[in-house]
């Protein structure tokens, strides 16, 4: 395989989504600090105030980046409303795109949708629309805005798709949201077949303790998944975002993960066990 360069050494544009709290929160703490001097970041979500007290911090941890705030609601299905996201940010930053060595967008920000429901009593249409306007085509159309500004091969461009292991098996009371994270990887396979020179990862953070998890632990309508989730925590294998950040950031500076294939932090961490019991 192709060497790559550790994606962290490239002076680069970086949109997290999801940046207001939990996993993208810490993403954007931890990547600041990491890429190099002159590099722009730009915090996400609906939050303003929250992100706009990331951005406090991030100015005393690093002083060298130009950190941004864009306020969005992914769900907006308004016509237009995505567009020229990414280039009013470049003029918000004062810089241009060829400033950059490296352009990169995290997909983040996600919803679980009415785990309190099953399968066959998703009954409400409104809901079941908004929920895919949100995770699946607001993050499409988000994505298209970004390559509009970002249409050619160079600086090189990365995308991040953060997925979860309910996108390759069925989590009871999870219906819409393993849907739209199957959907969403198949999504940046294309992507990918279409466009080789974009790089793709398509990760797994594992069971993170955020409010998303937190709210699954109370709020699913399965018992199962409820006494699965309260176990992790129980037993101690409910990772911190700091943890799982921490497997993210590896992968990125080995930078050897297959385009838009599946990369997991329990597959990475447990697979040379599994593999030891095999022999
Ligand atoms: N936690 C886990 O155990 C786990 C496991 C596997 C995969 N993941 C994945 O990891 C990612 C982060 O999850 P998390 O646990 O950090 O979730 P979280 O704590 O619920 O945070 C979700 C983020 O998404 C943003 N968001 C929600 N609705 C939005 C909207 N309409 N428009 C724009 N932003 C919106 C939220 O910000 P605002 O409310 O400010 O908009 C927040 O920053 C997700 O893709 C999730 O599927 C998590």
């Amino acid at each position: 395989m192709e060497k790559r360069e550790n994606i962290f050494l490239k002076k680069s544009f970086v949109a997290i989504t999801g940046a207001s709290r939990g996993f993208g929160r810490c993403m954007a703490l931890k990547f600041a600090v990491k890429f190099p001097p002159n590099s722009v970041l730009v915090l996400m979500a609906r939050n303003e105030e929250a992100l706009e007290c990331i951005r406090t911090e991030l100015q005393a941890t690093a002083p060298n980046i130009t950190v941004l705030v864009r306020q969005y609601d992914q769900g907006k299905s308004d016509e237009g409303y995505f567009n020229g996201i990414f280039d009013s940010l470049l003029t918000e930053s004062k810089c241009s795109k060829d400033d950059f060595e490296q352009v990169m967008l995290v997909h983040n920000c996600a919803t679980t949708g009415d785990k309190d429901k099953t399968a066959i009593q998703l009954c409400d249409t409104d809901r079941v629309r908004s929920y895919y306007n949100m995770n699946l085509c607001g993050m499409i159309l988000l994505n298209t805005s970004f390559f509009a500004t970002f249409c050619d091969p160079s600086p090189s461009r990365v995308v991040v798709n953060v997925t979860s292991g309910g996108s390759q098996r069925p989590i009871p009371s999870l219906h819409l949201y393993c849907a739209g994270k199957a959907a969403r990887d198949m999504f940046f396979r294309v992507l990918c077949a279409e466009e080789p020179s974009i790089r793709v990862l398509t990760y797994s953070p594992g069971g993170v303790d955020t409010d998303m998890f937190r709210d699954i632990e109370t709020n699913s309508s399965s018992s199962s998944l409820r006494k699965v989730t309260n176990g992790m925590r129980e037993d101690g294998k409910l990772l911190t975002p700091e943890e799982s950040v921490a497997d993210l950031e590896q992968v990125l500076e080995e930078n050897a993960f297959d385009n838009a294939e599946f990369v997991d932090y329990f597959l990475r961490k447990f697979k040379p066990y599994a593999d030891k019991y095999k022999q």
